[in-house]
């Protein structure tokens, strides 16, 4: 069954939208033009708590302020965004991954937001299709 909740979402259509299906590898796309060695990535999803999805600090991942519900399943860009790229890849997509996400860096205490989106997750593939406004070639990685 391929069934997807689109009134409770029409709200929130003027985020930018990244539709996924359970168990798929996804990627949510985000960029910064800060190229410090000191550079933290902090990528974080509303409404839980702790709401760290994925901290990346000098280098490597720190797992210790994670949200356990991401625990081994998110991950920086394979070159660890030193090309600017800070994308956050989640493995094994759950429909509770659904909400909004924010991706922030930080350098000392200056905090730049360098994007905010919205991911939805459908129950099967079929949901990319019913949704194909938003598609976005990215998504596609298994
Ligand atoms: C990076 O982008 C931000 C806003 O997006 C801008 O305020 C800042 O000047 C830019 N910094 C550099 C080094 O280009
Ligand atoms: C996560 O929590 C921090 C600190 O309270 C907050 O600034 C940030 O906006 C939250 N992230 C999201 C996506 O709500
Ligand atoms: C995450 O992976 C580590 C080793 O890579 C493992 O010890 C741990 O049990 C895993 N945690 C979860 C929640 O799967
Ligand atoms: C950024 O990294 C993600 C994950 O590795 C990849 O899917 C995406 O194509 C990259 N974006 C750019 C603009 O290189």
């Amino acid at each position: 069954m391929c069934r997807f909740r689109l009134s409770r979402r029409l709200s929130l259509v003027l985020l930018f939208r990244i539709v996924g299906y359970v168990n798929q590898t996804i990627s949510l796309p985000c960029r910064t033009n800060r190229t410090s060695e000191l550079l933290t990535v902090e990528w974080s999803k509303e409404g839980i708590t702790p709401n760290i999805t994925l901290l990346y600090r000098h280098g490597s991942e720190t797992v210790e302020e994670k949200n356990p519900a991401f625990l081994n399943r998110t991950r920086l860009t394979l070159n660890g965004g030193e090309d600017g790229n800070i994308s956050q890849t989640i493995f094994k997509l759950q429909r509770s991954d659904e909400g909004r996400y924010q991706c922030r860096t930080r350098v000392g205490k200056q905090l730049q937001v360098e994007a905010t989106l919205e991911l939805l997750v459908g129950r099967c593939w079929q949901t990319l299709w019913l949704l194909g406004g938003s598609l976005n070639p990215a998504m596609f990685h298994s």
